[in-house]
């Protein structure tokens, strides 16, 4: 490790849950450093299957300090839900802290979230309903209520009515909406709040010294890069940034002291809610990644739009986070086709471009340029050492770390924990038939 950032590196839900819950078996510290319940980390292990929404995924391990960061936005409600679920299901949360700076979103930050949707109409975002975007609009002007201001519960409660009443006004008077039952969420939610003071710490200081004690520490991106508010499909992204240069804001660490960055990306593309995606197949193929990956929102249910393997978005990842390893997941997942689609470029207007152009309304209008691969046509579930994958599987690795140029050192095969395979050479996946020990 010592200190490794993993991050998603297409539109989220690329398996970034399953990958920290296996690498957390060698840290000691797991840090979540943006977002918020938009997220839905997927993890399965010997404790059963579950969704996390805001607890990191290396909670399962009971050596591990568990920390939501001061980057993230907490629904207090949503934290308390997780943290009763986990105990109820034999999952100690004594290692979890809540960073003191992390905002927390209000009732009326998911009432503005829906409200701008609907107004938006045709042109919506397609958002979690979470109310991320109003709690992080509400931090950038300084409106914003704090885990550390539960630890004063008088002026907590009256910070939360007043900003409850001001909003309250522009719901009514801007959106013509109901607020009668605002008064009685916010108290639900201050309750909330009240119960998870326990957690509360100051988190930058516990990694500080973590970090003199020369211990390991993940930080657990949520979303992926192309959701990134600065580097994403801007508007269609998420109101945070889950590159790995965020991972530094956070947690309150350093940018020195981060040691690697890994991309996680599936063996195809996903995306939910609106928003140009160049690779997007909408007939049958498209069904079947839908079907076999079983492609279906963690979080809201909804069914994730599914398309080929975007290489160009992959470079662009690689570029912006300064990766410096891949985790290719969900490979399972091709191992019925007889021939696997790989975008390489876009053609724009006649040209062929290799990069991410830097007008999103040149990529809404893109084609993708696609090379074809033999598909395995082998189930691939439960191979345990690359050497044993079979060759059209180990060409499709090496094409991709090709085209992309960064290391793949994680294949996944299947949701559970033990379903990966280490890549010992990961800048060239050997066969076996090459004679070097894999
Ligand atoms: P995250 O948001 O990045 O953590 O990803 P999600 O949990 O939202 O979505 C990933 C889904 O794929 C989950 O249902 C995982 O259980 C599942 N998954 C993860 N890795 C693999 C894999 O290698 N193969 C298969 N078949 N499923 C996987
Ligand atoms: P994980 O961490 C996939 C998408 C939403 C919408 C856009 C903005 O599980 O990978 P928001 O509610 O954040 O304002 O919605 O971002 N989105 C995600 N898509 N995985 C996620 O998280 C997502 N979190 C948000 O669908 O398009
Ligand atoms: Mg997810």
């Amino acid at each position: 490790m010592p200190v490794l950032v993993v991050v998603g590196a297409q539109w989220g839900d690329e398996g970034k849950g399953k990958v920290t819950d296996l690498l957390c078996e060698e840290a000691d510290v797991v840090v979540r450093y943006q977002g918020g319940n938009n997220a839905g980390h997927t993890v399965e292990n010997a404790y059963g299957k579950f969704a996390l929404h805001l607890v990191p995924s290396g909670i399962f391990h009971q050596h591990v300090l568990a920390i939501i960061g001061n980057g993230v936005v907490v629904d207090p409600t949503v934290l308390r839900k997780e943290i009763d679920e986990l105990e109820s299901r034999g999952v100690s949360t004594a290692n979890l802290r809540v960073s003191a700076g992390a905002h927390l979103i209000m009732p009326y930050h998911i009432l503005l979230d829906r409200v701008y949707e609907v107004r938006l109409g045709k042109g919506k975002i397609g958002t979690t309903g979470r109310g991320i975007g109003p709690a992080y609009a509400d931090k950038a002007a300084r409106q914003g209520v704090r885990m550390q201001d539960v630890l004063d519960p008088h002026t907590f409660r009256e910070q939360v009515k007043a900003f409850m009443a001001a909003k309250a006004e522009v719901l009514v008077k801007a959106y013509d909406q109901d607020v009668g039952h605002l008064e009685e969420e916010c108290e639900r939610y201050i309750e909330a709040a009240e119960s998870l003071r326990p957690y509360i710490d100051d988190t930058a200081l516990l990694l500080w010294n973590a970090l003199r004690r020369e211990e390991r520490v993940l930080l657990e991106g949520a979303q992926g890069t192309m959701l990134d508010l600065d580097h994403g499909t801007y508007p269609y992204v998420t109101s945070s940034n889950p590159v790995a240069g965020y991972a530094c804001v956070g947690s309150g660490i350093g940018p020195m002291e981060l040691s690697e960055v890994w991309g996680v990306t599936k063996a195809y593309t996903t995306r939910v809610g609106e928003g140009p995606f160049p690779t997007e197949l909408t007939g049958e193929e498209g069904d079947y990644l839908r079907e076999v990956g079983q492609e279906f929102g963690t979080t809201t249910g909804r069914p994730r739009r599914c398309g080929w393997l975007d290489l160009v978005v992959l470079r662009h990842a690689a570029r912006i986070n300064g990766l410096t390893g891949l985790c290719l997941t969900k490979l399972d997942v091709l191992d019925g086709l007889d021939a696997i689609k790989v975008c390489t470029a876009y053609r724009y207007q006649g040209e062929e471009i290799r990069e991410m152009p830097p007008s999103q309304a040149v990529f809404a209008k893109v084609e993708p340029v696609y090379e074809e691969l033999p598909g395995w046509k082998t189930d691939i579930s439960g191979i345990t050492s690359a050497r044993d994958l079979p060759n059209e599987t180990i060409d499709f690795l090496n094409f991709v770390v090709r085209n992309v140029r960064v290391p793949i050192s994680l294949i996944s095969l299947g949701p559970r924990r033990e379903q990966h395979i280490k890549v010992p050479h990961p800048d060239h996946v050997q066969r076996a038939s090459d004679g070097r020990q894999a």
